[in-house]
């Protein structure tokens, strides 16, 4: 996504640059990186801890402290490496894994891409099957990061009805190169769904997860891992919230996380392939061909003070950002966690792991 634009978003007709847009707000900042993928499997550490394997496949990037059980602690501890771009993130990122579903009723993984090459910096452009992940900061007052043990959950793989577009959607890329990533993310009407595209996308999918930005300032996880976060309780949602007011319920102002994965879905955009009903092969790991119960999970894990040094810099826009430490590609890359549940990742499987059809 074109983060200038983004951020551009709220002043509508005038477009000045991100970093412009910010100075005017008295000082955002929008880390914007990728983190390469860590490891596939069938693990849920939050919703389903200890469970070998548990419901459904994930795509995880983040720190190699991921594993069937994460108590809470400070992971950043233990972990000794990340396939992030800022070397100091050890936090575990992780979501449904997407599958193509064939006329004879094989399914195969689809491949997650890295981020788009003109808006985006060398490390990020380069960690295909990772998930470019975003933490927003902006004025009014400050943003609390988040402490040792955070996690949360957003979204629901049992849901199938609509969700809010602004918290949770699909961008349909018109072309190669991300054609198309040209609006603020969930903000563009037509590109824009709230569930999986319908038809084809010549440049593949995008899924946007929006994480609340208030939170009950006491609560480092909840029986649900989503009541002791909230979105705010007045401004539009989302994105464009940042200056939106928390609910007297969860009074502190958390960053803005959000998820941005991109799946190659070209190789299987020959419509003679495709359901003779007409409607759209795409799966995610869990069953779903709404795209409605896309969610997506989050165990903090940055090392002692970095995401709030970040948070309260301004005018930090994409991987780099003052005394924030990086690392190069090549290294975050020989990163990895070996996966614990041994399951068919790549080659056409008959059913979805876990799922019954
Ligand atoms: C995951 O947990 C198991 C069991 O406690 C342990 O043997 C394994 O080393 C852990 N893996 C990682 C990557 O920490
Ligand atoms: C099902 O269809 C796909 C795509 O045409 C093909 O590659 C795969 O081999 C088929 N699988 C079976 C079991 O026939
Ligand atoms: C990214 O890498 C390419 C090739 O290694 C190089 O030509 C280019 O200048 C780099 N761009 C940035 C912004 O570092």
């Amino acid at each position: 996504m074109l983060w200038s634009t983004l951020l551009a978003l709220p002043l509508a007709a005038a477009a000045p640059s991100g970093l412009e847009w910010a100075k005017r707000q008295g000082g955002t900042t929008m880390l914007r990186f990728g983190c390469a993928q860590v490891v596939i499997d069938r693990l849920d550490p939050l919703v389903n801890p200890g469970q070998l394997p548990s419901t459904h496949m994930h795509q995880i990037v983040g720190g190699n402290m991921f594993n069937a059980t994460m108590t809470t602690g400070d992971v950043s501890q233990g972990a000794s490496c990340t396939t992030c771009a800022f070397s100091k993130d050890f936090s575990n990122y992780w979501t449904a894994n997407l599958y193509f579903k064939a006329r004879n009723g094989s399914y195969k993984r689809v491949k997650q891409l890295g981020a788009a090459n003109q808006f985006s910096d060398n490390f990020s452009t380069q960690i295909g099957g990772g998930i470019l992940i975003y933490y927003v900061s902006a004025s009014p007052g400050k943003v609390t990061a988040f402490k040792p043990g955070f996690r949360m959950l957003v979204g629901d793989p049992g849901k199938r009805t609509p969700n809010v577009k602004l918290q949770n959607c699909y961008r349909c890329y018109t072309g190669p190169n991300f054609g198309g990533d040209n609006a603020a993310p969930c903000a563009d009407g037509k590109l824009d769904t709230i569930g999986l595209p319908t038809d084809v996308c010549k440049g593949g999918i995008r899924s946007n997860i929006l994480f609340p930005t208030c939170w009950d300032g006491v609560n480092l996880d909840s029986p649900d891992h989503k009541s002791h976060v909230a979105y705010p309780s007045s401004g539009p949602a989302a994105f464009l919230s940042l200056g939106g007011n928390c609910p007297a319920s969860h009074p502190v102002r958390i960053p803005q996380l959000m998820y941005e994965v991109v799946w190659d879905t070209t190789p299987f955009n020959n419509k003679a392939d495709w359901p003779t009903d007409g409607s759209q092969p795409f799966y995610l790991s869990y069953g779903d061909n709404t795209g409605y119960g896309q969610h997506a999970d989050y165990v903090f894990g940055w090392q002692g003070n970095e995401l709030q040094i970040g948070m309260d810099a301004t005018n930090c826009m994409g991987a780099k950002c003052k005394t924030m430490v990086n690392q190069d590609i090549a290294k975050a890359k020989a990163c990895s966690v070996k996966s614990r549940v041994n399951e068919e990742k790549d080659a056409w499987i008959s059913k979805l792991p876990g799922m019954e059809m």
